[in-house]
């Protein structure tokens, strides 16, 4: 089989030495990828910067913005069976990047920003994508129900719920603790490794998969 995944933060660009980002490291994108890999399939890790190394056999696609990740999908997910949407997307980007540094000039600085395309919500509509899509959610608070509804708008078949207002789980931590959000049921998994649950992730993510 051949798996898609997105790991990581994007970076919008405010000018040349100057990006909006988030905190994620890409520790649970990674883990999947490399129990993928482990496994057997053939995985294609598009991912944000980060400090972690590319796991063995991957065909790794490095990116910045949101723009860019956009368009590594849109090109690389028609070869997938299974896509698995970990990173951590800019909904907002600056309006306008200036081609020099900006200035300082008043005491306060307004950013004016625009929506990003939504790559998981382009999966099945724009991109046609019929394999098995796993979205993730980062929530702070009403975690299944918020979860539930990016399940609905974004035509998953799974969501993996993350409680990203803990410090000990979460973005940059080395254990997780999820949601595993169906259309019809959900099921906790308890506090674990990324490591552990990136294998568990994979198994689910490959019973969903379409069968000839
Ligand atoms: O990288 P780590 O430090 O390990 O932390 C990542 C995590 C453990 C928190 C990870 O599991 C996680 O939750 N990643 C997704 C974070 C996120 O951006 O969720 P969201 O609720 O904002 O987005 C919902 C889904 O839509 C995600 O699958 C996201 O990849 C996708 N999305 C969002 C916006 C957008 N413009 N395009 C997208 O594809």
């Amino acid at each position: 089989m051949t798996i898609l995944i997105t790991a990581g933060p994007t970076r919008e660009a405010i000018d040349p030495v100057r990006f909006l980002t988030n905190r994620s490291s890409g520790k649970m994108g990674y883990a999947i990828a490399d129990a993928a890999a482990e496994a057997g399939h053939r995985v294609i890790l598009i991912s944000g910067p980060t400090q972690i190394d590319v796991p063995h056999r991957v065909d790794y696609i490095p990116v910045e913005s949101t723009q860019e990740m956009f368009e590594a999908v849109q090109h690389w997910i028609k070869k997938a069976d299974v896509a698995i949407f970990a990173a951590a997307v800019a909904d907002y980007r600056p309006a306008a990047v200036p081609d020099q540094k900006i200035k300082k000039t008043g005491d306060t600085m307004t950013l004016e920003l625009v929506r990003n395309p939504d790559i998981l919500g382009s999966a099945r509509k724009e991109f046609g994508f019929h394999g098995a899509l796993i979205g993730f959610a980062a929530e702070t608070e009403n975690l299944e129900d918020n979860a539930r509804g990016k399940l609905q708008r974004k035509g998953c078949d799974l969501v993996i719920a993350n409680d990203v207002a803990r410090q000990d789980i979460g973005f940059d931590s080395n254990d997780n603790e999820i949601l595993l959000v169906y259309p019809e049921h959900t099921e906790p998994l308890e506090k674990h490794s990324k490591e552990h649950l990136g294998q568990i992730i994979l198994e689910k993510s490959m019973a969903l998969a379409p069968h000839d």
